[in-house]
């Protein structure tokens, strides 16, 4: 199926960090209001810190709040470089999320346990109300990386020798992390823009392969987007 995206081109990283929290917002209000509980995935790395921080601000149910994370690395529970980690230290140790209600995944246990473990967690969450997700210069996005083929039964999948350290890591599948009704992926920052120009010249990129029945709602900046406009 041809993945729909929209290119949504803001001022700056803050701009982008803003409109993100605004439509996670929504999203939250919608859901809750319709269903009783929202359910987000995180995405991973730095693009998506303004966000978290953003989020604390936000006037909302956090009981009803389940957050899951898109990927993670086979790093200890508490480093610093864990993406589950940063967002606690942005976000959810400024808000009342239930602990029962963040899903993070248990990477230390290494990628293939951790991967197993965690299709019940998703399987059950499906579909989700907004997945977020960053891209790499490579045009990556949670840890899954150019080059690399990912079994498509599998809705979580292990991931060793990643070219973005930690080698070790665990990712939501390109099928699991399209399966919601909201799709926004972050990028900011002239780094990305090759990447950028190759995913709209419609290169078979890793992020290019989020989406399908959703579309895909693309929030960069100008530095990003380079001479898109
Ligand atoms: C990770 C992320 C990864 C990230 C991109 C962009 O664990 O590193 O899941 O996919 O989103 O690499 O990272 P930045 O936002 O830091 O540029």
């Amino acid at each position: 199926m041809k993945v729909q995206t929209r290119w949504h081109i803001l001022e700056d990283p803050l701009a982008v960090a803003e409109e993100a929290a605004r439509r996670v917002c929504e999203a939250a209000r919608r859901a809750i209001s319709e269903r009783g509980v929202f359910r987000i995935v995180l995405a991973g790395g730095r693009t998506p810190q303004d966000m978290h921080m953003l989020l604390t601000r936000a006037d909302t149910d956090w009981t009803r709040w389940r957050v899951y994370f898109g990927d993670e690395r086979c790093l200890p529970v508490n480093d610093s470089e864990r993406n589950s980690e940063a967002a606690r230290v942005a976000l959810f140790d400024k808000v009342s999320i239930p602990a029962q209600g963040v899903h993070p995944i248990p990477a230390e246990l290494g990628a293939e346990a951790a991967a197993a473990a965690y299709v019940p967690v998703v399987d059950a969450a499906l579909p989700f109300d907004v997945v977020t997700l960053g891209m790499g210069e490579d045009g990556h996005t949670a840890s899954l990386f150019p080059g690399r083929v990912y079994p498509t039964a599998e809705i979580v999948h292990a991931v060793h020798d990643s070219p973005k350290p930690p080698p070790g890591r665990v990712s939501l599948s390109a099928g699991a992390l399209s399966c919601a009704r909201e799709i926004l992926i972050l990028v900011t920052g002239a780094g990305k823009r090759d990447a950028v120009a190759a995913w709209r010249a419609g290169q078979a990129l890793p992020v290019a392969s989020i989406g399908g029945e959703t579309v895909v709602d693309v929030l960069l900046d100008q530095d990003a987007c380079g001479d898109l406009n």
